[in-house]
């Protein structure tokens, strides 16, 4: 088991949300079929994403994303053996930086604009697990609510 961290620089316009979207309906189901879990921070500008699964299988699936045009840049921060996934129900999860979670980004040091290549991979986990928490209480409480 192991896990692959890496930032890039989003080059899509129009729709973000949508394109997100898109990249993640895929994403779910690609790696659903190969056994990788992980996440996806985007924030307009840049996106960090983490993948986990068997080593080769992670490696060929970056390869793939690597060459995806709705992105450039990508930059591996880490790749490193892992006891167990970090992010093991999610085939990948999407995490959009609004303005309710600008809060979780200040607790991790990002303030305004983030800056990717100035991050350690170990701060990306830690956000992305603080988010993924957020996330799954506001779902919660839409459930409680209705
Ligand atoms: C930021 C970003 C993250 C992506 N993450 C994944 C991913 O986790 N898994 C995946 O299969 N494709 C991911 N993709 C999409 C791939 O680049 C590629 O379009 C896709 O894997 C092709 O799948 P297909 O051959 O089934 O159409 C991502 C693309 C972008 C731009």
């Amino acid at each position: 088991m192991h896990q692959l961290i890496y930032f890039s620089r989003n080059t899509m316009s129009g729709d973000l949300l949508k394109g997100l979207k898109e990249i993640l309906g895929v994403s779910q189901r690609n790696n659903q079929r190969d056994g990788v879990t992980g996440s996806l921070i985007f924030d307009k500008v840049w996106f960090l994403q983490i993948l986990e699964g068997n080593l080769e299988i992670i490696q060929a699936t970056y390869k793939r994303i690597e060459k995806d045009s709705r992105h450039r840049e990508a930059t591996v921060m880490t790749v490193r053996p892992l006891i167990q996934r970090q992010f093991p129900d999610w085939g990948m999860g999407g995490l959009l930086r609004s303005p309710d979670v600008q809060e979780i980004f200040l607790s991790h040091g990002i303030g305004g604009e983030m800056d990717p290549r100035k991050l350690h991979a170990a701060t990306v986990v830690d956000l992305a697990l603080d988010l993924k928490a957020f996330d799954q209480r506001k779902r919660s409480d839409i459930c409680k609510a209705s």
